[in-house]
């Protein structure tokens, strides 16, 4: 083992020795890719250079689709922990790397399994369908899993007497609760980036753009949902951006989305949902996601780490809510 890799076990981060400037990253992180059979997987949330990088941009459904099928030895996850983690419970044999450990996410930190496993106790008649925004511990407790696209067809899929727990998203949940009328008792999480969003600032870009169409994502409050034309996950806004005959949007999630969207749209006007604080963009951005930066990446698949380690009883348990919202969507 050298100094590295000894650095990033004992503390937890990736030392970057390497200075911008000294390595061309983009072609270093290419030839990795070649040399260790590798396959880069990013969110849209990621940084746009991430994105250009990788072998496939998707949302959390199409990532794990990818992740499942896989021929590649090395599973380099640039988006957050969760992620990373459902792949290596999708495909257990494979090196599993994330950028940068921390990643993390505010839903995920929202519910713990052991504050699931008592809330539980609360409702024994009900079923447990779980975001995958959680651990590998609350999936594990879990008996089915949704993403933002695939949510209301898997409640939908769930007898209609069956009165279900959702966590740990109480704003896709009160949606989902209101699009289907489930007898839904709802987790009180939330996702810090989607409650950032301010109406008022929202409204007065509507003013300026009275033919904008609004999208959000479902993660996003009520009062947003409620005058949104489209509620869907990432990749349901830039299908429906790509569809939809209008030519201006104001789009209601994280702001790396964009970097896809334009480039599907390149004549379209895309204009990012204003935050109610943000000093340095009109728009929301999630700090986790924006953790994994170019350098990061590349010491992570030079390194093969951080690796992400999911205990096997846990990583079996866990595959079974995920494995039935696949087979379902
Ligand atoms: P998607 O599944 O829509 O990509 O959403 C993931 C996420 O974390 C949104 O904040
Ligand atoms: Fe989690 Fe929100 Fe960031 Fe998505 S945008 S990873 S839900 S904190």
């Amino acid at each position: 083992m050298d100094f590295a890799e000894e650095s990033i076990k004992e503390l937890g981060y990736i030392p970057v020795k390497e200075s911008v400037g000294e390595i061309d990253y983009v072609a270093e992180i290419k030839k990795l890719k070649t040399e260790k059979n590798a396959v880069i997987l990013a969110h849209y949330y990621q940084d746009p250079v991430i994105q250009d990088l990788a072998d496939y941009v998707g949302d959390s459904l199409g990532l794990s689709y990818k992740a499942q099928e896989t021929e590649a030895d090395l599973i380099v996850f640039a988006g957050v922990h969760f992620m990373a983690e459902t792949a290596k419970i999708l495909n257990p044999t494979k090196k599993v790397v994330l950028p940068d450990v921390n990643a993390g996410c505010s839903l995920a930190d929202a519910c713990s399994a052991e504050d699931l496993a008592e809330f539980k106790k609360k409702y024994p008649d009900h079923i447990v369908i779980t975001y995958v925004n959680t651990s590998a511990e609350v999936k594990a407790i879990s008996d089915l899993c949704v993403t933002s696209s695939n949510a209301r067809k898997i409640v939908d899929s769930v007898p209609l007497d069956q009165p279900i727990i959702f966590a740990p998203d109480r704003n896709l949940g009160a949606w989902i609760q209101k699009e289907t009328g489930r007898d839904m008792v709802l987790w009180d999480g939330a996702c810090v980036v989607h409650e950032a969003f301010s109406m008022d600032k929202l409204l007065a870009v509507y003013k300026e753009h009275p033919k904008a169409r609004i999208i959000a994502h479902p993660e996003s409050e009520a009062h947003l949902l409620k005058i949104a034309e489209y509620v869907g996950s990432t990749a349901g806004l830039i299908n429906y951006v790509k569809t939809s005959p209008a030519n201006e949007f104001i789009v209601a999630t994280e702001v790396g989305i964009l970097h896809e969207m334009q480039k599907e749209v390149p004549h379209k006007i895309l204009i990012p949902a204003p935050a109610k604080e943000n000093n340095t963009c009109a728009c929301s951005e999630c700090a986790y996601m924006k953790m994994n930066t170019l350098q990061k990446l590349y010491t992570c698949m030079k390194y093969e780490l951080p690796e992400i380690q999911v205990d096997k009883a846990i990583q079996e348990r866990a595959l079974l809510p995920i494995q039935r919202m696949l087979d379902i969507s």
